[in-house]
């Protein structure tokens, strides 16, 4: 049987050549993580030391993330500085919403995302993601560029300090 997931990669880089990008990729995402193949495969991918062994795709335009968070995990306030959409395909993922304020960061809202579903974010947004349950949080997340290579920034979750983007910084697990 083909990898489940090399369908949709095909689908999503697709969707970046329609009129409305990030809509046509929410629109197929949104079919990706309601099927169960593909949560069955993505729910396999527990073991990350970095956030590139995230990676299931990676090109100049493109870069797709699956895996599957442990209940606690946590990603401190981060940005992409590249259009994106949350992919939900079992259990839930709460974002919190921040702005620039001086050198640090304000709150400025909360958005849950429950499985199955998709949630498109600006390239300027400011993020910080948890999984809140005692289950396992499965993700399919897409970004329009080359996620690695974009220079972008995380934010000490206590401090709110900005520093050049560093994972081992941004992840913690409670
Ligand atoms: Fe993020």
């Amino acid at each position: 049987m083909a990898d489940p997931l090399s369908e949709v990669i095909e689908r999503i880089e697709q969707a970046l050549d329609t009129p409305d990008p990030q809509a046509g990729v929410a629109a197929i995402m949104l079919e990706a993580v309601k099927d169960p193949a593909i949560t069955d495969a993505i729910s396999q991918r527990k073991k990350f030391a970095n956030l590139q062994d995230l990676a299931i795709h990676r090109t100049d335009r493109l870069t797709l993330l699956a895996g599957s968070m442990p209940p606690g995990f946590r990603a401190a306030p981060h940005n992409h500085n590249l259009w994106s959409v949350v992919g939900v395909c079992a259990g839930q993922e709460d974002n919190q919403y921040f702005e620039r304020d001086g050198d640090g960061l304000r709150p400025i809202g909360e958005a849950s995302v429950v499985a199955p579903g998709v949630l498109p974010n600006p390239a300027d947004v400011i993020h910080a993601i948890c999984n809140p349950l005692d289950a396992p949080l499965v993700v399919l997340h897409a970004y329009a560029g080359d996620l690695f290579a974009t220079p972008r920034s995380n934010w000490d979750p206590d401090t709110h300090e900005e520093i050049p983007f560093d994972w081992s910084k941004v992840r913690s697990s409670e």
